[in-house]
């Protein structure tokens, strides 16, 4: 039986893509659900894959994802750019079976309203020399779980916002797919390294 993934997202769907090749001859782990709280690109490349794909009616219902994570046997939740806070009923249900990739070095730019080009443009104003990307846990606070993984790049003088979130989305595509294999094999998901 693979570990069963269920990815939430709210935009894009990079990431998501990155992780389906990553895995797709990988016979011990399965995308099985795709969900998001909005119409986002990401279901419907997640739908011509052949995905089974949700769109929350209230992404604030814990019985709504209850109901969804049973019925796809889910055994981790990937947060991939979703926007929306989970409930705190499904955290404390699926405590320690939720990971999120954040496009930064948390704890640094990290928590409310810190996500897409406001992380990097935080990041270039603050004169950082390295940025990256972190794989946590999900607790009831936006960025504040148990970090599993981090990948670093380096910042250079003259960077715009724009160039350090290129180079930061490139690393995502390795890390979610390595922090994804790790819990596949743990049977949780636990600290990996990269490099
Ligand atoms: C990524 O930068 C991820 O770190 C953040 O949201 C973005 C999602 O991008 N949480 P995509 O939808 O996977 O392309």
């Amino acid at each position: 039986m693979p570990y069963r993934v269920a990815v939430v997202v709210s935009g894009r769907g990079s990431n998501l893509v990155a992780l389906c090749d990553a895995i797709v001859a990988d016979p011990d782990v399965a995308v099985v659900l795709v969900a998001s709280d909005r119409s986002a690109p990401a279901l419907l490349l997640a739908e011509h894959r052949g995905i089974a794909t949700h769109r929350f009616e209230s992404h604030q219902d814990p019985a709504e994802w209850c109901d969804l994570l049973a019925r796809y046997s889910v055994d981790l939740v990937v947060l991939a750019g979703f926007l929306k806070m989970v409930p705190s009923e499904v955290v404390t249900r699926y405590a320690g079976r939720i990971i999120n990739i954040h496009p930064a070095l948390l704890p640094r730019h990290g928590g409310a309203g810190m996500y897409g080009s406001r992380v990097h443009a935080a990041v270039v104003a603050s004169g950082d020399a390295v940025s990256g990307a972190t794989v946590h846990l999900v607790d009831e606070v936006y960025d504040r779980g148990a970090v599993l993984g981090q990948a670093t790049v380096s910042v250079q003088s003259g960077d715009t916002a724009a160039d350090v979130a290129e180079r930061v989305l490139m690393l995502e595509h390795r890390l979610l797919p390595a922090a994804v294999r790790a819990a596949a094999r743990a049977g949780k998901p636990v600290p990996f390294d990269f490099s």
